[in-house]
């Protein structure tokens, strides 16, 4: 079962309502069931059939259906109210009770703590007393008041006022509805991304690993509740501001930093492509080539960090990947239990390596399996995370 909480999207008249379908998609990767309210302001900015197309549903609207109860049976429907965005006007409007459209007569029929407003207008608006004021009412009653980011207005200026971006709406939410669920109070430890073994002060070994799963395996334990703090070799794919990242570019210093993270965590999750070998010499200038001569460099293995980890495993639940350039799944049972893990994820290179999407195997110790056919990382990570926490609480 995957995240299927339901999220009602209410879109008020701000020119960042072009990024809304973006936001809906990534609500609906997590697993998200969506609905979507316009007011009439919002209607030009974003076009209603793609609305429709990408949420699933009808976009509701103060056509007519206003009347028809639409707004008592979408209140009772949604586990979440997220406006987004929502405009100084609106705030305003839902801070003094007024409901004139579709919108704000949900908010008005919606408990306090069930709504979350992501506010976008330009930075004299944002920093107007009667803004503030409106915002401190909403706050003092119980919404959920997101930030906004700092950046270029549509005016043209530069300023606070910007809307968060999707991602981070959607990490938000989740963050938010997840906050009296299954992992609550568990801090989960995940290793990502590649590491790197320099050669010489411009050359590394490393491997191709994007560090976009082990972002999606953070973001999934965020939205459980847990505690998130990541272990990360070089990698470009941003992680969840929620978490606490050490950034690290070797095997030898990842292993240093899980070891002293290890301590202190319930869950650790190795996701990380550990490099294998390190050279034997680091050259302190940069290798000359030579035209005619063989050059051969020297390597020796790194230590096995998750078979290191699980020495001292004690009650944590310990999970490891198995990246596997062929279909075998023995392979990775054995892995499992020769490094002495209690779960691991098997998938294959063809399949996962730097794509967005994966396929995986979740294999237990206990002989639990579960195939997840090819689909988005981040849902992928829901799952297994999902199965994890089950898992650690049932114990
Ligand atoms: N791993 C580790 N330390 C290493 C190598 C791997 O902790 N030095 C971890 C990985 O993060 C992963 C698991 O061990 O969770 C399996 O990694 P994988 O590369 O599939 O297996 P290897 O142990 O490297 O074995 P092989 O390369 O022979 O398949």
């Amino acid at each position: 079962m995957q995240n299927t909480y339901r999220i009602l999207v209410g879109i008020s008249g701000g020119i960042a309502a072009y990024k809304i379908p973006q936001l809906i998609r990534l609500l609906k990767k997590q697993g998200a069931q969506v609905k979507v309210v316009l007011t009439p302001n919002a209607s030009g900015l974003v076009g209603e059939k793609a609305l429709q197309t990408i949420c699933g549903h009808p976009v509701f609207t103060d056509n007519a259906s206003f009347y028809d109860m639409d707004h008592i049976r979408l209140s009772q429907w949604a586990d979440v109210f997220l406006i987004s965005p929502a405009t100084a006007n609106t705030i305003a409007k839902i801070a003094h009770g007024i409901a004139d459209n579709l919108l704000t007569s949900l908010a008005l029929s919606i408990s306090e703590s069930k709504i979350m407003i992501a506010p976008a207008m330009n930075s004299e608006m944002w920093e107007k007393k009667a803004t503030n004021h409106n915002l401190q009412i909403l706050k003092d009653r119980g919404y959920h008041i997101l930030p906004v980011a700092n950046g270029e207005l549509a005016c043209g200026v530069c300023g606070p006022g910007r809307m968060l971006e999707p991602q981070e709406i959607t990490d938000h939410v989740f963050r938010y509805m997840a906050s009296s669920s299954i992992l609550k109070g568990k801090s989960v430890l995940i290793s990502s991304g590649p590491t790197e073994e320099p050669i010489d002060p411009v050359r590394v070994i490393t491997n191709k690993s994007s560090g976009k799963m082990g972002a999606a395996l953070a973001r999934a334990a965020l939205y459980l509740g847990a505690k998130v703090t990541v272990v990360s070799g070089p990698a470009s794919e941003p992680l969840p501001s929620a978490a606490t990242v050490v950034k690290v570019q070797t095997a030898q210093q990842m292993n240093t930093a899980l070891k002293e993270h290890f301590e202190n965590s319930d869950i650790c999750i190795m996701a990380a492509a550990v490099s294998d070998y390190r050279p034997l010499c680091f050259s302190e200038t940069k290798i000359v080539r030579e035209e005619k001569q063989k050059f051969t460099l020297a390597l020796i293995p790194n230590p096995d960090i998750l078979a290191n980890l699980a020495l001292n495993k004690g009650k944590r639940f310990l999970v490891g990947f198995s990246l596997e350039s062929d279909g075998s799944e023995e392979r990775a049972i054995a892995k499992m239990n020769r490094k002495g893990c209690d779960m691991i994820i098997f998938n294959r290179a063809d399949q996962a390596l730097g794509l967005d999407s994966t396929r995986v195997v979740i294999l237990g110790c206990d002989g639990f399996r579960e195939e997840v056919p090819t689909i988005d990382k981040n849902a992928a990570a829901g799952i297994i995370l999902e199965r994890i926490a089950q898992r650690c609480v049932s114990r």
